[in-house]
């Protein structure tokens, strides 16, 4: 068990489990991307450690980028809405790979997909370590996930729990 803050959490995905499934995606996506030359945009903050494995293990020639994402409230009902920050390379007529951390909601995913479709990308896949499918609230297409889990609050390898945790070299779930 470690704590977190104020909240105690359980061990969930072990450095190893992590490492074994990681190679997985990066061998399919050695398959998938031989010759295409994509670009990787890695969604700081949570994408950092996972990002920093996988593209150890990716064999194809490949652009790597950073971006942050920005909330901000719409005067419409349509609630948050993220704004790219500092996506530097101009993603035009590129094959676009997202790496993200984890996919909730999905609503900060398709605004980005969106975003960069929008920008003239020519295609933009997602590969996400986590999903939790329970918590989608817009269809969505992910090409590369990591791990399905269930609707709990989790922690580590790139995660946080209010900027702490993020460290952890595994995947931790808030104990019941
Ligand atoms: P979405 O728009 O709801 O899919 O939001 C995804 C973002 O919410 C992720 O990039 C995380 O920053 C955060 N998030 C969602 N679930 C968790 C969790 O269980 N632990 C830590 N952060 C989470």
């Amino acid at each position: 068990m470690v704590t977190v803050k104020d909240k105690v959490f359980a061990p969930f995905i072990s450095q190893e489990v992590l490492s074994q499934r990681i190679d997985e995606l990066a061998e399919t996506m050695n398959r998938e991307y031989r010759g295409r030359n994509p670009l990787f945009v890695v969604v700081l903050n949570g994408a950092f450690m996972f990002a920093s494995d996988l593209l150890k293990k990716v064999e194809v020639d490949c652009c790597v980028t950073f971006i942050r994402l920005a909330s901000y409230e719409q005067t419409q009902s349509t609630g948050k809405v993220k704004q790219i920050l500092g996506l530097g390379e101009p993603v035009q007529d590129r094959e676009v790979v997202i790496i993200e951390d984890i996919v909730d909601t999905g609503l900060t995913m398709s605004q980005l997909i969106s975003q960069l479709k929008e920008q003239g990308a020519a295609s933009v896949e997602v590969a996400t370590l986590l999903h939790k499918p329970e918590a989608l609230k817009t269809p969505i297409s992910l090409r590369y996930v990591g791990f399905e889990i269930e609707n709990r609050f989790v922690v580590g390898y790139g995660l946080d729990y209010d900027g702490l945790g993020r460290n952890l070299d595994a995947v931790y779930v808030l104990a019941e």
